[in-house]
């Protein structure tokens, strides 16, 4: 009794192994087939070849799909052909093709092969590939045909989708006609290769979209995923060009799939949820259709309406011209080339029809785009490790957009434009040549001048020192030791982060000021060079002039305008000379601010980050122009870099970012950040940090926001400015402050749109989201630095004095 179980029980065990081995093979030899119902399984369970009914179809297709349920089919072989009953059978031919036949057994789809087989094997492999090939020729790993060169709506890791350069073999995807239907639909997705390769979304003749070139790293025009999902990829060998990709690590599923209606979507497997995550599709919003705008107009989503001509254009129409089928944008006049420059456009999708030669570099491309009239832009063509080659258009912009808030794509974009427009985008690469040509020829001068007197004066002092790639004046420091009364304490005007400031005049008369670095601080050092390196290349009515420098011996001084009315907290936060500033200075000063900063981030060549903006190191002039100072802990950054990582966080409590106080990292964000803090202290006259309330124990942010949803945001105006305010201005600045001190670094907008927002009253602006910070007092922040220390016992105290 006991044996005949055990019997039965090894006899089933046989059976089930039998069945398994049978039906889930991952193979297809000679002589065998597959019919309606059984499948291959690939040998790690991950795709499945079968017949399946797509929706609500009874058609009976041939197909690959995801093992794991539910369905999700990648490939079908007789998209064009379904069989209409469950008697469909795959099998080979005489001449080793594989072979789909219906119930009246004739062949209503085969496989392509080049040759005749004698002993063909087809292989489910755990690509998702099924590849056919020579059993005699076991070693040799070449197919005679696979499904991956036949895509339907999918494309898997390791699937190409290009050319064969040598055969003209194109892949491509085809989505389904509907969720019932794999009939190839209308559209296509292909990579074009008349120029640099691009995708291309393809409808009958019409394209539809495109996504800008490749431009070393993904389509210039798609958004890039931050996360570690895949690694998109272009091949050019001698004989194919083409686009693929592989997931991050072994973990990740992931594929893209066009839909029935022409989008490309990246979907993401989740093991959870067991469901498909979509990362992004494309195109996604009206501006990624193709020539949405006319020629030589820009499409940004954010405005209305969203069709703008490009600096340098303007609008032309017959009749109505708001109407956009008789709008368009024609050049404005200008002399060719004295009277042109070139304007940068960051983050764009280059427009096509273009000229390129990828030896050439960005300065070279420039150089040559200038000397020919015709060429209307240009732009690299390679935007990794910092950008090489050259791109030039010579004709009409078409297809050009703007990236969207909230998404990474495109790249530097410079269009010709007449002078006058570059001034007023004070982007005057042009005028920033001849000032810098100007500045370095009178500097050499000087330098020259001063070398040849320090020399005969002193072979004993050495010169050792000079080091550092100074683009300043040098002032000997006999000059400056006079003019500051031999540093004497009646002229002492402030102590700044790293020694003390003395008010100082010139035998010419002019007055200045002198910050010295301490000599027995170690500390100030490398500020100190930063902001000698840094400021001398700098030039902006809204940043403080650097005259000079002096380094003698071991003298470290920095030699600034003097700014009689000292710093905007000298005013703000006191309340007799707070009258001194009315609304109309105020909102002027708040514009001045920001177009400084606009500077340092993206239109100087430096693109600098400040680190440390706040009330106190803003200057003002003799006519209260604000003048950004102190850069000290600025920071260069690379054209590409979105953020980096600092070890030393440095800056000031109640200005700093919380992404910046908490882990380190900056960005053009995080001074977005410490303006937004700025200009809610211009508008309500009080310091963010020392701020109190009796009703609760946010900072001065915190109160604004919560008086800002409460509809009340303008009470939290300084009671001085009630005769001479503007409302609508006022609100402005308050919800353009708001929106700068949003928590997340992307929520909050660039400087551009800073500048754009606070000059534009007819533009709706977006409702602020919960700033940073915002949690009732009684938190520690990490370690501080030196240079924090120094400011933040008292930052008001210590800044007062600081006026130069
Ligand atoms: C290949 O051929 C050998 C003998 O010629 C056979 O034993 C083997 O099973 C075949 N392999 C496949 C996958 O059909
Ligand atoms: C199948 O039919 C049902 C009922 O008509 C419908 O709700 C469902 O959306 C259909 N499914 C597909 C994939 O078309
Ligand atoms: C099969 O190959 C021939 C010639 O190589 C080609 O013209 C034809 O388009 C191919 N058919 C399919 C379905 O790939
Ligand atoms: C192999 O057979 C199929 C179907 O009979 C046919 O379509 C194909 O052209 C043949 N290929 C070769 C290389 O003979
Ligand atoms: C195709 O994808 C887009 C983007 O995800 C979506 O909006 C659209 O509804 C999809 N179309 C269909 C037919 O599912
Ligand atoms: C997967 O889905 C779960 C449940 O919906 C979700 O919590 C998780 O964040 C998802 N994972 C990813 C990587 O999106
Ligand atoms: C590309 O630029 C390089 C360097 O300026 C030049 O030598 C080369 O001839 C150019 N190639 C073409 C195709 O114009
Ligand atoms: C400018 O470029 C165009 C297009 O490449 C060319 O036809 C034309 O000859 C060039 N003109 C000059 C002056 O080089």
């Amino acid at each position: 009794m006991k044996c005949l179980a055990v019997f039965i029980f090894f006899y089933l065990l046989i059976l089930i192994f039998i069945i398994e081995f049978s039906f889930a093979a991952d193979s297809l030899s000679s002589g065998k087939f597959i019919t309606d119902g059984e499948t291959l399984v690939s040998s790690f369970q991950s795709f499945e070849l079968g017949f399946f009914s797509p929706g609500n179809s009874t058609n009976r297709y041939l197909g690959i799909w995801y093992k794991s349920s539910p369905r999700t089919v990648v490939w079908v072989a007789n998209r064009n052909h379904p069989i209409t009953d469950k008697n469909g059978v795959l099998t080979f031919s005489n001449n080793g093709s594989l072979l789909l036949l219906n119930q009246e057994k004739s062949a209503i789809w085969s496989s392509n092969s080049s040759r005749t087989l004698e002993n063909p094997v087809a292989h489910l492999l755990d690509s998702g590939n099924l590849v056919l090939r020579d059993n005699i020729s076991r070693s040799s790993e070449e197919y005679m045909w696979q499904s991956f060169d036949y895509p339907s709506d999918t494309l898997l890791p390791g699937m190409k989708l290009g050319w064969n350069l040598k055969t003209g073999f194109e892949r491509y995807l085809t989505p389904w006609r509907s969720a019932d239907d794999p009939t190839p639909g209308e559209f296509s997705l292909r990579l074009d290769i008349s120029a640099l390769p691009e995708l291309v979304i393809i409808s009958g003749s019409r394209k539809e979209a495109r996504s800008g070139p490749w431009n070393g790293q993904q389509f210039g025009g798609i958004p890039r995923v931050k996360n570690s999902i895949f690694i998109p990829k272009l091949e050019h060998t001698e004989d194919e060009l083409y686009f693929t990709f592989r997931p991050f690590n072994d973990k990740v599923i992931t594929r893209l799939l066009v839909n029935e209606s022409g989008t490309l979507q990246r979907l993401v497997w989740n093991e959870t949820s067991t469901e498909w995550r979509m990362l992004y599709s494309w195109p996604f919003d009206t501006c990624d259709s193709y020539a949405q705008c006319g020629a030589n107009d820009n499409c940004r989503i954010s405005k209305t309406p969203i069709c703008e001509c490009l600096t340098g254009f303007i609008s032309k129409s017959q009749d109505d011209w708001d109407s956009p089928e008789t709008r368009r944008c024609v050049r404005k006049p200008s002399d060719c080339p004295s009277g042109e420059g070139f304007l940068k456009l960051p983050r764009m999708k280059l427009p096509e029809n273009y000229w390129s030669n990828k030896s050439m570099n960005l300065k070279e491309c420039e150089a040559e785009c200038t000397k020919n009239c015709s060429c209307r832009a240009y732009a690299n063509s390679d935007v990794t490790g910092g950008g090489s080659g050259c791109l030039m258009w010579f004709g009409d912009l078409v297809d050009l957009r703007e990236c969207s808030e909230g998404y990474i794509w495109g790249q530097d974009f410079f269009i010709r434009v007449p002078s006058s427009e570059l001034v007023k985008h004070l982007n005057t690469k042009k005028r920033l040549k001849i000032i810098v040509a100007v500045s370095i020829i009178s500097s050499t001068f000087i330098l020259g001048l001063l070398l040849c007197i320090a020399w005969k004066k002193a072979k004993n002092k050495g010169l050792e020192n000079w080091k550092v790639d100074i683009e300043v004046p040098l002032y000997d420091l006999a000059t400056i030791t006079t003019a500051t009364n031999h540093f004497s304490e009646a002229n002492m005007i402030g102590k700044g982060g790293f020694g003390p400031v003395y008010m100082g005049k010139l035998s010419t008369g002019q007055e200045i000021a002198v910050k010295r670095l301490s000599k027995n601080s170690g500390q100030g050092l490398e500020e100190f060079m930063n902001e000698v390196v840094l400021i001398g290349k700098l030039q902006h009515r809204n940043l403080v002039g650097l005259l000079g420098s002096c380094i003698e011996e071991d003298e470290r001084m920095l030699i600034y305008e003097y700014m009689p009315h000292k710093s905007l907290d000298y005013f703000i936060f006191d309340r007799e000379r707070s009258k001194l500033l009315p609304w109309k200075k105020r909102f002027s000063i708040i514009t001045g601010i920001a177009r400084g900063l606009l500077y340092l981030h993206q239109d100087s060549k430096l693109q600098v980050i400040h680190r440390d903006l706040k009330a106190s190191n803003i200057l003002l002039d003799i006519n209260l122009n604000p003048k950004i100072s102190d850069f000290g802990l600025a920071r260069i950054f690379g054209g590409d870099d979105e953020e980096a990582q600092t070890e030393r966080v440095a800056g000031t409590h109640g200005y700093m970012s919380p992404e910046y106080a908490n882990d380190g990292t900056i960005s053009m964000k995080s001074d977005v950040f410490s303006l937004g803090v700025l200009l809610v202290e211009i508008v309500s006259g009080k310091m963010n940090r020392g701020f109190r309330h009796p009703g609760h124990r946010h900072n001065l942010i915190g109160h604004a926001w919560l008086l800002w949803n409460d509809g009340r945001a303008l009470e939290l105006m300084d009671i001085c400015l009630e005769d001479s305010f503007v409302e609508s201005q006022v609100l402005r600045c308050i919800q353009v402050g708001l929106l700068c001190v949003q928590k997340l670094p992307e929520d909050r907008p660039d400087m551009s749109s800073v500048v754009f927002l606070l000059a534009n009253d007819g533009v709706t602006l977006p409702q602020p989201r919960q700033p940073g910070f915002f949690t009732e007092r009684g938190f520690t922040v990490g370690a501080l630095s030196s240079h924090e220390k120094c400011h933040s016992e008292n930052a008001l105290s210590i800044t007062i004095q600081e006026g130069r």
